[in-house]
C-alpha cells in the first residue's frame, strides 16, 4: 500500500515513525522486516 503525503506513520506498537520520503510502501503481509514499511519480502511468500 503506497501512502502519500505524510509526515509519520504509527506502528501497531504504538512507535511513530518519521516519514521523510513523498510516497512511502506500507506493509500488509505483515512479514517486512522493516515494519510498518514494505521490504518487498510479499514478493518470496507463497501465494495462499
Ligand atoms: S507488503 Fe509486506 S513486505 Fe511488502
Amino acid at each position: 500500500m503506497l501512502l502519500r503525503g505524510a509526515t509519520s506513520v504509527q506502528g501497531v506498537d504504538g512507535t511513530v515513525h518519521d516519514v521523510r520520503r513523498p510516497v512511502v510502501a506500507l506493509c500488509r503481509c505483515d512479514k517486512s522486516s522493516r515494519l510498518p514499511f514494505c521490504d518487498g519480502t510479499h514478493k518470496v511468500i507463497p501465494r495462499r
